[in-house]
Formats: structure tokens, sequence, C-alpha cells
């Protein structure tokens, strides 16, 4: 197990297009704890490979206080969405920016489980928002690119100031 390093936007390797995972293998299984153990560690409640330099599609969920109610989603799919859901978010590659996005507020999403076997699951609330949000990771997606021009600029200054007053310190 490792804790593997997650990438912060604006990286341009945020933008990858993850690719479909072909075998649920043991390379897969491994990606996947380490994925998990990172996810905990950090702490947070959802993870893409892609947040981790790995552009294969695998995610995975916790929403659990407890830690022990892993959801691993590869090849994630939503096949129905419906209604519209507006929450604040945040994500692990944009430390400290919270920010609200809009969303269905309900998904219905088909995905292969780490037996390699075809599972469907319905979500609404907090899953269903973390499910919109790490699919879009899979796709090249940060949820601060589904804000308005001008909020985006306001947290890249931000996080450039940030940077900057780090490299000062
Ligand atoms: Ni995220």
């Amino acid at each position: 197990m490792a804790i593997l390093p997650i990438l912060h936007y604006p990286d341009a390797r945020l933008k990858t297009v993850a690719k479909p995972v072909t075998r649920v293998d043991a390379g897969i299984r491994a990606l996947v704890t380490d994925m998990a153990e990172t996810m905990y560690a950090a702490p947070g409640i959802g993870l893409a490979a892609t947040q981790v330099d790995v552009h294969q599609q695998v995610v995975v969920i916790d929403l659990s206080e407890t830690h022990d109610q892993l959801l691993i989603l590869i090849n994630p799919r939503i096949l129905a969405r419906d209604g519209l859901s507006v929450q604040e978010e945040g994500c692990l590659s944009v430390p400290g920016i919270y920010e609200k996005v809009e969303r269905a507020a309900t998904v219905r999403a088909e995905y292969l489980d780490l037996e390699g076997k075809a599972q469907s699951l319905e979500a609404e609330g907090l899953l269903a928002v973390c499910i919109q949000h790490e699919i879009d990771h899979l796709q090249g997606k940060v949820f601060v690119e589904r804000l308005s021009r001008l909020k985006q600029m306001r947290i890249r200054d931000k996080i450039a100031k940030k940077a900057n007053d780090k490299d000062q310190a």
C-alpha cells in the first residue's frame, strides 16, 4: 500500500481523458488499494485515478465518517440524470477552494466492481454530486471549470498567490 501524490489544479495532467479499464486485474486492484489509502489519508470523500496521474477510469468514494463504506467504480457511466442540485464542492486537487456547483440531483450509473462484474446504482444527494464530480475528473475536468470565467480567474489568482507566499516563507 502507498499514499500517492495528488496533482493540483491547474496542472495540465488533470486535463487528460482517462481510458476505460480493459481488465480488472491485480494491477487495478493494487491501484484501488492505493487510491483508497490516499483518499482516507488526505482526508477526502472521493478520488479519481486522474488525480494521481493514472489515466484509467477508476474512482473511489467513501462518504462515511468511519471509512468503511468504500465504493469502487470502474468504467463508470451515467445512464440517466434528473433534477437540479446546487451544492458546495471541494476537491483534493484544489485545496482550500469551495464553491457551489450545479449538478443533476439524481443519477443512475453503471460500472464494474472489483471483480469485473457489471453493477448499477441510483444515487441522490451527496453521493450523486460526488459521482458526477469524480466522473468529470476522468473526463479531464475539474469542478472549478464548471464555474463562471470570472470565478475561475479569481481562483487561479488565489492559488498563484498562495504558491507565491509559500515560496517567500
Ligand atoms: Ni475532485
